[in-house]
């Protein structure tokens, strides 16, 4: 059973919870796209684990990880990773497996996003300033890229960062009047790279189709979510990659025909990091209410969160690109305590009322929620094991949000442990 799991709304459902349950079971635990953009947390007993770069099931001892192609890897980061947790007992010789086609996040590009970020003043993205779109850029422009593979050749590489950091430094300085970087310090820091990663780095592509023609279980791990999806999300405010199911198959050269299902992960409200149109953004006490009982703050950037109802019009879009088969509804117990909750189930652009997400964001911006009310519940959900328990009210809401989003609704959370999680 190979299994593919993905973010329905803007990032941050818990993705990292359900990948680590669904890890389990699985031979293969695979990153296909992002960067250390992205931030999982994952709760095993006591221990608490905060993932960038690294698959979730990279904690459990027995499950191999793959970083595979689509991903832009900060080695600085995934170093750093593969320290820590080995700080804690837990190895990953011969069991992480990272593309030599994925290419490197390097320093001038955390400095470019930073630079023009910060040039671009009301106007920005809000990026995470992990590097990510500079990154994906130099992919796409393909003369000023360095690759896992390029690790393996020191003597080259030293010369192509020589043009690289004389290219970027030409850039800065004009653009942004910015000191020039170091290609040596930069070329140095890669060397220390190149020893701790080498014996990670291979063809994925191949181990993946070897592991299929062995009939192993692979969980495809997204990153992000598909409303930040580079061609499907809300353009320009959106990731550089393909944060939908669509970017699996380019992300880590395995067809979705060999996807047995696609499991989608939304929360029981909407958050958003970074600017954008936001149809459903409270901006009262409730929001605040969600955002404290949700710890809705970013695991990269600490950045709040802003939250706002449930975008039923939103998550059946991601469902619908996304050929989701159910949903893993997440932080039900968050809204515990909220008297009447809403939840969008169309949008309102000047006179016409649609129920299809427009990822113009024009249109969006401008796009009103039509809201259903429902009652709310004032029960702790956070020890609830079937859904039975829930209570009526919850269930109710669950039973809205199937009928808004046309998919089933298959796992409930009920708090950040992976023993308050549900499966109906
Ligand atoms: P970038 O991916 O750092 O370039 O940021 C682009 C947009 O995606 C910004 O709005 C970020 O806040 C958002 N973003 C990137 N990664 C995540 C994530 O893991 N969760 C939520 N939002 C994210």
């Amino acid at each position: 059973m190979n299994t593919c799991v993905v973010g329905l709304q803007w990032g941050d459902e818990g993705k990292g919870k359900i990948v680590d349950i669904l890890a389990e079971k699985a031979d293969i635990v695979v990153r296909y796209a992002g960067g250390a953009n992205a931030g999982h947390t994952v709760v095993i007993g006591d221990k608490k684990f905060a993932l960038h770069l690294l698959p979730s099931g990279s904690v459990r001892p027995g499950t191999k990880c793959v970083i595979a192609n689509g991903v832009v890897l900060d080695p600085d980061c995934l170093t750093g990773e593969i320290d820590s947790l080995a700080k804690q007992g837990i190895t990953l010789a011969g069991r992480l497996f990272i593309s030599q086609n994925a290419h490197l996040v390097l320093d001038y590009h955390k400095t470019e996003d930073q630079l023009r970020e910060s040039s671009l003043g009301a106007g920005k993205i809000g990026t995470t300033i992990r590097g990510i779109g500079p990154c994906y850029a130099d992919k796409v422009g393909r003369s000023y890229a360095v690759r896992a593979a390029d690790l393996t050749d020191l003597d080259t590489l030293k010369q192509k960062l020589n043009k690289i950091v004389a290219h970027k430094n030409k850039i800065f300085a004009a653009l942004y009047k910015a000191e020039p970087m170091n290609a040596d310090e930069i070329f140095n820091k890669c060397k220390v790279y190149a020893d701790k990663l080498l014996p990670f780095i291979t063809d994925t592509t191949q181990l993946l189709h070897n592991a299929i023609s062995q009939k192993k279980s692979i969980l495809f791990e997204g990153a992000q979510g598909t409303l930040l999806d580079l061609d499907h999300g809300t353009f320009p405010y959106v990731t550089s990659s393909n944060a939908s199911s669509l970017g699996m198959s380019s992300g880590c050269g395995v067809p979705a025909k060999y996807v047995d299902k696609f499991i989608g992960i939304a929360k029981a409200y909407t958050t958003r990091v970074g600017e954008g149109p936001f149809p459903t953004e409270l901006y009262n006490e409730i929001g605040s209410y969600i955002r404290e009982r949700g710890h809705e703050y970013g695991t990269t950037t600490g950045r709040p969160r802003r939250c706002g109802w449930f975008d039923a019009v939103a998550v059946r879009y991601s469902v619908t690109i996304g050929g989701i088969d159910s949903i893993a509804l997440m932080h039900l117990d968050t809204i515990s305590g909220i008297e009447k909750i809403q939840i969008c189930g169309a949008y309102r652009i000047g006179s016409e009322e649609s129920v299809f997400f427009p990822c113009n964001i024009a249109q969006l911006a401008k796009a009103e929620p039509v809201y259903q009310t429902v009652d709310g519940w004032d029960d702790d959900l956070s020890q609830m094991k079937s859904f039975d328990d829930l209570p009526e009210n919850a269930k109710r809401y669950v039973g809205l949000i199937e009928e808004f989003t046309g998919a089933p609704v298959s796992i409930v959370g009920v708090g950040p442990k992976r023993s308050q999680t549900i499966t109906r």
